[in-house]
């Protein structure tokens, strides 16, 4: 990455205003999934030995004003226990009484600062809030990839007031996307799945420069085959999206030499998945009145033999409505395959990850994103305005 990090600065003795990306789900005050805590914590360790005082900003939901259930305090002692450190908790994220409790902050203490969303200045990038935040602190490090895409005032506005770096969270995950979007160890396969075929046009758009093999399931598999001729019966289709698969699979026949990998067989359920009859046929034979709601075991070994020779592969959406049992199987088997190639594998999406997880194989992969949005924004060549605003080596 091309820009400044924690590694090229001083912090010792210093106020560092530190974004985490803490939007995680707490339920009854209990944090349901610590992952974005456990990966920022490389970060705020490197903090603290440095000799930093740390103050911790985080948005967490879409709150409109403040919003009791959305209160910053759980994620502080969930942080407290896996650090074995005490974090300091405030009631705001701005003013004169969070300043004085950052000013008393000694070297390798910690506070957290409230929910930034309680300001709707926060996500309007609001000059005088990025002050306020500024005010709080003489160093500002963004580790918060899973924010990376937006432009608020916590990820690009107090950058104008503050010197500016990079955590090594937010570091890793731009390197190991952009190895995958610029320049990947070819040959390279994608894997994509999930409803949203806009979203994943984009994707192929960009990287059918450098693909190889391209494994297509989900939601946006119909609107593949549909666009091929094939009666997918009741199955969700995007049709604005029909035009787009077209191109794409044109694109790659231009382009030569990238293999598209459709659905060969499938798992449809009558009436939605809802319904209780559930069987697997071709992707021919779809019923009347039936819908597609995974890929078949066919399918998945077809997916599995073309990606076999990849050096790199790029996983992002579930190949079925993964939610669901028994439509949760293609992911969960697309994952253990992952977890057994021998080649970069980077995997990005909150489900995604999720059939990781489900599978037991989230600590074989080489990357699994934090970032939902980000590395999607990433996979489509976007640049991610959080870390454009940091500064150049
Ligand atoms: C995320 O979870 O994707 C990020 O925290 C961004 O959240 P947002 O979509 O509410 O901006």
């Amino acid at each position: 990455m091309k820009k400044k990090t924690i590694r090229d600065i001083d912090v010792r003795g210093k106020r560092v205003l530190l974004r985490v990306d803490y939007n995680v789900q707490v339920e009854d005050g209990q944090v349901v999934d610590d992952v974005r805590l456990r990966e920022s914590l490389p970060t705020i360790r490197a903090l603290r030995d440095a000799g930093a005082c740390i103050i911790i900003c985080s948005h967490q939901g879409r709150p409109r004003g403040v919003d009791p259930n959305l209160r910053n305090a759980p994620i502080g002692r969930h942080l407290t226990q896996l650090l074995g450190v005490a974090v300091k908790n405030v009631e705001e994220c701005i003013g004169p009484e969070v300043e004085a409790a950052a000013k008393a902050l000694k070297p390798g203490e910690l506070l957290m600062l409230e929910n930034l969303r309680f300001h709707a200045e926060e996500e309007e990038n609001d000059e005088e809030f990025s002050k306020a935040l500024a005010r709080l602190a003489d160093i500002y490090v963004n580790d918060a990839f899973g924010t990376a895409h937006r432009a608020h005032a916590s990820t690009v506005g107090v950058t104008q007031h503050l010197p500016a770096v990079a955590g090594l969270l937010l570091e890793r995950e731009v390197d190991y996307l952009t190895r995958v979007t610029d320049n990947p160890d070819r040959p390279f396969g994608i894997v994509l799945g999930g409803s949203k075929v806009s979203d994943k046009i984009a994707i192929l758009e960009n990287l059918t420069r450098c693909a190889d093999v391209i494994c297509i399931g989900g939601a946006i598999a119909n609107t593949f085959l549909k666009a091929r001729g094939i009666d997918v019966a009741d199955s969700l289709v995007e049709n604005d999206g029909l035009a787009g698969a077209r191109y794409i699979m044109a694109l790659a026949e231009h382009r030569g030499g990238i293999e598209i990998v459709l659905p060969s067989d499938v798992v449809v359920a009558f009436g939605g998945a809802a319904a209780g009859q559930v069987r697997t046929v071709s992707v021919a034979q779809v019923p009347v009145n039936w819908r597609i709601l995974d890929v078949g075991p066919g399918t998945v070994q077809a997916f599995a033999d073309a990606l076999a020779p990849m050096h790199t592969v790029v996983w992002n959406g579930p190949l079925g409505l993964f939610e669901r049992e028994p439509f949760d199987r293609g992911s969960i088997a697309m994952a253990r395959i992952l977890s057994e190639l021998h080649a970069t594998t980077v995997v990005g999406g909150g489900e995604t990850v999720a059939a990781l997880n489900r599978a037991g194989v989230a600590d074989r992969v080489s990357h699994v994103s934090t970032g939902g949005g980000a590395s999607l924004a990433m996979l489509q060549g976007k640049s991610l305005p959080a870390v454009d605003a940091l500064l150049d080596v």
